[in-house]
Protein backbone atom coordinates (compact mmCIF):
# COMPACT_ATOMS: atom_id res chain seq x y z
CA UNK A 1 0.00 0.00 0.00
CA UNK A 2 1.20 3.35 -0.66
CA UNK A 3 -0.28 5.57 2.06
CA UNK A 4 0.09 8.57 0.66
CA UNK A 5 -3.71 10.31 1.23
CA UNK A 6 -4.53 7.46 3.14
CA UNK A 7 -6.38 7.82 5.71
CA UNK A 8 -5.19 6.35 9.46
CA UNK A 9 -6.80 5.93 12.62
CA UNK A 10 -4.09 4.93 15.42
CA UNK A 11 -5.58 4.08 18.69
CA UNK A 12 -3.32 4.41 21.48
CA UNK A 13 -1.57 6.77 19.34
CA UNK A 14 -1.02 9.34 21.94
CA UNK A 15 2.20 7.79 23.63
CA UNK A 16 5.11 5.20 22.90
CA UNK A 17 4.57 3.06 20.31
CA UNK A 18 1.10 4.10 18.71
CA UNK A 19 2.60 7.76 18.91
CA UNK A 20 5.58 6.82 16.99
CA UNK A 21 3.77 4.93 14.05
CA UNK A 22 1.78 7.99 14.08
CA UNK A 23 4.77 10.00 13.52
CA UNK A 24 6.04 7.66 10.55
CA UNK A 25 2.49 6.99 9.28
CA UNK A 26 2.20 11.18 9.11
CA UNK A 27 5.58 11.12 7.27
CA UNK A 28 4.45 8.92 4.73
CA UNK A 29 2.11 11.22 3.72
CA UNK A 30 -0.88 9.55 5.79
CA UNK A 31 -3.85 11.40 6.85
CA UNK A 32 -4.01 10.34 10.70
CA UNK A 33 -6.30 10.55 13.72
CA UNK A 34 -4.61 9.60 16.77
CA UNK A 35 -7.15 8.02 19.38
CA UNK A 36 -6.50 7.47 23.18
CA UNK A 37 -8.87 8.54 26.35
CA UNK A 38 -6.73 11.68 26.84
CA UNK A 39 -5.34 13.07 24.10
CA UNK A 40 -5.18 16.14 25.23
CA UNK A 41 -2.12 15.85 27.18
CA UNK A 42 -0.23 14.15 23.97
CA UNK A 43 2.21 16.34 21.52
CA UNK A 44 0.92 15.15 18.61
CA UNK A 45 2.81 15.81 15.08
CA UNK A 46 1.82 18.97 13.17
CA UNK A 47 -1.50 18.12 10.71
CA UNK A 48 -2.17 14.93 12.84
CA UNK A 49 -5.58 15.52 14.85
CA UNK A 50 -6.36 13.92 18.32
CA UNK A 51 -9.52 12.30 19.10
CA UNK A 52 -11.04 10.62 22.61
CA UNK A 53 -12.16 7.52 22.72
CA UNK A 54 -11.79 4.67 25.22
CA UNK A 55 -11.50 1.46 23.13
CA UNK A 56 -13.17 -0.36 25.54
CA UNK A 57 -16.41 2.08 24.97
CA UNK A 58 -18.26 -0.02 22.03
CA UNK A 59 -20.79 2.79 21.34
CA UNK A 60 -17.95 5.14 21.22
CA UNK A 61 -16.16 3.37 18.66
CA UNK A 62 -18.72 2.92 16.32
CA UNK A 63 -19.52 6.83 16.70
CA UNK A 64 -16.26 7.16 16.02
CA UNK A 65 -15.63 5.10 12.69
CA UNK A 66 -19.14 6.18 11.30
CA UNK A 67 -17.13 9.60 11.75
CA UNK A 68 -14.08 9.32 9.92
CA UNK A 69 -15.40 7.23 7.24
CA UNK A 70 -14.03 6.82 4.41
CA UNK A 71 -10.36 4.94 6.14
CA UNK A 72 -7.55 2.58 4.98
CA UNK A 73 -5.63 1.93 7.94
CA UNK A 74 -6.46 0.83 11.46
CA UNK A 75 -3.34 0.69 14.26
CA UNK A 76 -4.07 -0.49 18.03
CA UNK A 77 -1.57 -0.14 20.26
CA UNK A 78 -3.95 0.90 23.20
CA UNK A 79 -2.94 -1.44 26.37
CA UNK A 80 -6.63 -1.06 27.26
CA UNK A 81 -5.76 -1.70 30.96
CA UNK A 82 -4.08 -2.44 34.13
CA UNK A 83 -2.19 -5.68 33.96
CA UNK A 84 -1.80 -8.02 36.58
CA UNK A 85 2.04 -9.92 37.52
CA UNK A 86 2.76 -12.71 39.65
CA UNK A 87 2.90 -16.11 40.59
CA UNK A 88 -0.09 -17.70 38.50
CA UNK A 89 -1.04 -19.56 42.05
CA UNK A 90 -1.49 -16.48 43.78
CA UNK A 91 -2.68 -14.63 41.34
CA UNK A 92 -5.77 -11.69 42.08
CA UNK A 93 -8.14 -13.31 39.50
CA UNK A 94 -10.02 -9.96 39.01
CA UNK A 95 -6.53 -8.36 37.95
CA UNK A 96 -6.37 -11.76 35.82
CA UNK A 97 -9.26 -10.86 34.17
CA UNK A 98 -8.59 -7.07 33.67
CA UNK A 99 -5.27 -7.61 31.66
CA UNK A 100 -7.58 -9.05 28.79
CA UNK A 101 -9.26 -5.34 28.42
CA UNK A 102 -5.98 -5.05 25.97
CA UNK A 103 -7.68 -7.55 24.09
CA UNK A 104 -11.58 -6.81 24.11
CA UNK A 105 -10.17 -3.09 23.38
CA UNK A 106 -8.09 -4.99 20.22
CA UNK A 107 -11.14 -6.69 19.40
CA UNK A 108 -13.78 -4.12 19.77
CA UNK A 109 -11.27 -1.97 17.24
CA UNK A 110 -11.53 -4.51 15.16
CA UNK A 111 -15.12 -5.54 14.77
CA UNK A 112 -16.42 -2.10 14.47
CA UNK A 113 -13.58 -0.72 12.27
CA UNK A 114 -13.28 -3.50 9.72
CA UNK A 115 -16.88 -3.38 7.96
CA UNK A 116 -16.54 -0.05 6.90
CA UNK A 117 -12.80 0.36 5.55
CA UNK A 118 -11.73 0.30 2.26
CA UNK A 119 -11.17 -3.56 0.19
CA UNK A 120 -7.62 -2.85 0.21
CA UNK A 121 -7.44 -1.58 4.08
CA UNK A 122 -4.92 -3.10 6.62
CA UNK A 123 -5.15 -3.58 10.29
CA UNK A 124 -2.00 -3.88 12.87
CA UNK A 125 -2.24 -4.95 15.98
CA UNK A 126 0.77 -5.06 19.15
CA UNK A 127 1.14 -8.24 20.96
CA UNK A 128 4.17 -8.52 23.31
CA UNK A 129 6.96 -11.28 23.22
CA UNK A 130 5.45 -12.87 26.52
CA UNK A 131 2.89 -14.16 24.08
CA UNK A 132 5.20 -16.91 23.14
CA UNK A 133 8.07 -16.80 25.66
CA UNK A 134 7.05 -16.32 29.12
CA UNK A 135 9.33 -14.95 31.75
CA UNK A 136 8.37 -15.96 35.80
CA UNK A 137 5.79 -13.17 36.72
CA UNK A 138 4.18 -12.97 33.23
CA UNK A 139 1.48 -15.07 32.88
CA UNK A 140 -1.37 -12.67 32.49
CA UNK A 141 0.02 -10.53 29.47
CA UNK A 142 1.36 -13.74 28.18
CA UNK A 143 -2.19 -14.76 27.98
CA UNK A 144 -3.36 -12.01 26.53
CA UNK A 145 -0.88 -11.57 24.17
CA UNK A 146 -1.35 -14.87 23.09
CA UNK A 147 -5.11 -14.45 22.38
CA UNK A 148 -4.20 -11.74 20.33
CA UNK A 149 -1.88 -13.21 17.98
CA UNK A 150 -4.57 -16.05 17.72
CA UNK A 151 -7.57 -13.70 16.96
CA UNK A 152 -5.22 -12.19 14.14
CA UNK A 153 -4.81 -15.34 12.55
CA UNK A 154 -8.25 -16.46 13.16
CA UNK A 155 -9.49 -13.07 11.50
CA UNK A 156 -7.39 -12.85 8.56
CA UNK A 157 -9.20 -15.29 6.57
CA UNK A 158 -12.47 -13.94 7.22
CA UNK A 159 -11.30 -9.99 6.47
CA UNK A 160 -9.66 -10.75 2.97
CA UNK A 161 -8.75 -8.76 1.09
CA UNK A 162 -8.65 -6.50 3.73
CA UNK A 163 -5.24 -7.70 5.59
CA UNK A 164 -4.58 -7.80 9.47
CA UNK A 165 -1.29 -8.54 11.16
CA UNK A 166 0.38 -8.38 14.78
CA UNK A 167 3.96 -6.82 15.66
CA UNK A 168 4.93 -7.91 18.65
CA UNK A 169 7.54 -6.05 20.57
CA UNK A 170 9.95 -7.07 23.52
CA UNK A 171 11.07 -4.38 26.16
CA UNK A 172 10.58 -1.01 24.72
CA UNK A 173 11.60 2.39 26.43
CA UNK A 174 8.25 4.18 26.43
CA UNK A 175 6.04 5.33 28.87
CA UNK A 176 4.33 2.41 29.99
CA UNK A 177 7.41 2.06 32.08
CA UNK A 178 7.29 5.66 33.53
CA UNK A 179 8.46 8.92 32.14
CA UNK A 180 12.00 9.13 31.03
CA UNK A 181 14.66 8.87 33.48
CA UNK A 182 17.80 7.68 34.45
CA UNK A 183 16.20 5.31 36.49
CA UNK A 184 14.07 3.77 34.17
CA UNK A 185 16.85 3.16 31.60
CA UNK A 186 18.75 1.53 34.43
CA UNK A 187 15.45 -0.75 34.74
CA UNK A 188 14.97 -1.26 31.42
CA UNK A 189 18.84 -2.15 31.02
CA UNK A 190 18.33 -4.87 33.79
CA UNK A 191 15.25 -6.03 31.96
CA UNK A 192 17.22 -6.83 29.18
CA UNK A 193 20.69 -8.01 29.92
CA UNK A 194 19.71 -11.40 29.04
CA UNK A 195 18.48 -10.45 26.13
CA UNK A 196 20.73 -11.13 22.38
CA UNK A 197 20.77 -7.44 21.59
CA UNK A 198 21.21 -5.87 25.26
CA UNK A 199 18.78 -3.02 25.35
CA UNK A 200 15.36 -1.96 25.57
CA UNK A 201 14.24 -1.51 22.15
CA UNK A 202 12.90 2.22 20.72
CA UNK A 203 9.12 3.33 19.76
CA UNK A 204 10.09 4.01 16.49
CA UNK A 205 12.15 0.60 16.15
CA UNK A 206 9.03 -1.08 16.44
CA UNK A 207 6.73 1.34 14.38
CA UNK A 208 9.12 0.68 11.44
CA UNK A 209 7.48 -2.71 11.55
CA UNK A 210 3.74 -1.67 11.69
CA UNK A 211 4.89 0.26 8.96
CA UNK A 212 6.18 -2.67 6.92
CA UNK A 213 2.89 -4.78 7.67
CA UNK A 214 0.76 -1.32 6.54
CA UNK A 215 2.96 -1.23 3.59
CA UNK A 216 3.51 -4.96 2.54
CA UNK A 217 0.18 -5.73 0.22
CA UNK A 218 1.50 -9.73 0.80
CA UNK A 219 1.59 -9.59 4.16
CA UNK A 220 -1.31 -10.77 6.50
CA UNK A 221 -2.18 -13.23 9.49
CA UNK A 222 1.29 -13.04 10.82
CA UNK A 223 3.20 -12.31 13.71
CA UNK A 224 6.36 -9.72 13.26
CA UNK A 225 8.46 -9.80 15.97
CA UNK A 226 10.46 -6.94 17.37
CA UNK A 227 12.21 -8.31 20.74
CA UNK A 228 15.96 -8.25 20.75
CA UNK A 229 16.15 -11.73 20.84
CA UNK A 230 14.00 -12.51 23.42
CA UNK A 231 12.30 -15.61 22.43
CA UNK A 232 15.80 -17.02 22.29
CA UNK A 233 17.26 -15.66 25.08
N1 LIG B 1 6.63 -0.90 26.01
C1 LIG B 1 6.89 -2.22 26.00
O1 LIG B 1 7.94 -2.69 26.49
C2 LIG B 1 5.90 -3.18 25.40
C3 LIG B 1 6.27 -4.52 25.27
C4 LIG B 1 5.39 -5.43 24.72
C5 LIG B 1 4.14 -5.01 24.30
N2 LIG B 1 3.78 -3.69 24.45
C6 LIG B 1 2.45 -3.32 24.01
O2 LIG B 1 2.52 -2.26 23.09
C7 LIG B 1 1.35 -1.47 23.16
C8 LIG B 1 1.75 -0.01 23.33
O3 LIG B 1 2.52 0.11 24.53
P1 LIG B 1 3.37 1.43 24.85
O4 LIG B 1 4.59 0.96 25.54
O5 LIG B 1 3.46 2.30 23.67
O6 LIG B 1 2.39 2.10 25.97
P2 LIG B 1 2.13 3.61 26.37
O7 LIG B 1 3.28 4.49 26.01
O8 LIG B 1 1.71 3.55 27.79
O9 LIG B 1 0.89 4.04 25.45
C9 LIG B 1 -0.36 3.44 25.61
C10 LIG B 1 -1.37 4.22 24.78
O10 LIG B 1 -2.63 3.56 24.88
C11 LIG B 1 -3.63 4.54 25.23
N3 LIG B 1 -4.68 3.80 25.93
C12 LIG B 1 -4.55 3.04 27.05
N4 LIG B 1 -5.74 2.51 27.38
C13 LIG B 1 -6.64 2.94 26.45
C14 LIG B 1 -8.03 2.74 26.26
N5 LIG B 1 -8.75 1.99 27.12
N6 LIG B 1 -8.63 3.32 25.19
C15 LIG B 1 -7.92 4.08 24.32
N7 LIG B 1 -6.60 4.32 24.45
C16 LIG B 1 -5.97 3.76 25.51
C17 LIG B 1 -2.88 5.58 26.05
O11 LIG B 1 -3.46 6.87 26.08
P3 LIG B 1 -4.54 7.33 27.19
O12 LIG B 1 -3.97 7.05 28.53
O13 LIG B 1 -4.74 8.80 26.88
O14 LIG B 1 -5.78 6.54 26.92
C18 LIG B 1 -1.58 5.65 25.24
O15 LIG B 1 -1.77 6.48 24.10
C19 LIG B 1 0.54 -2.02 24.34
O16 LIG B 1 -0.43 -2.91 23.86
C20 LIG B 1 1.57 -2.79 25.15
O17 LIG B 1 1.00 -3.83 25.90
C21 LIG B 1 4.64 -2.76 24.98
Amino acid sequence: MDISGKRAVVFGGTSGIGLAAVRQLAEGGAQVIAVSRNPDRSQLPAGVAGRACDVLDREGLQGLFADEDPFDIIVSAATGGERAVGPFLEMDMDGFAGSFDKLWGYANVVRFGVPTMSQDGTVVLVSGAPARRVKPGQVAIGATGAAVESLVRSIAPEIRPRRINVVSPGTIATPMFGPDSEGRDQALAGMTKANLIQRAGTADEVAQAIMFCVTNDFVTGTTVDVDGGWLLS
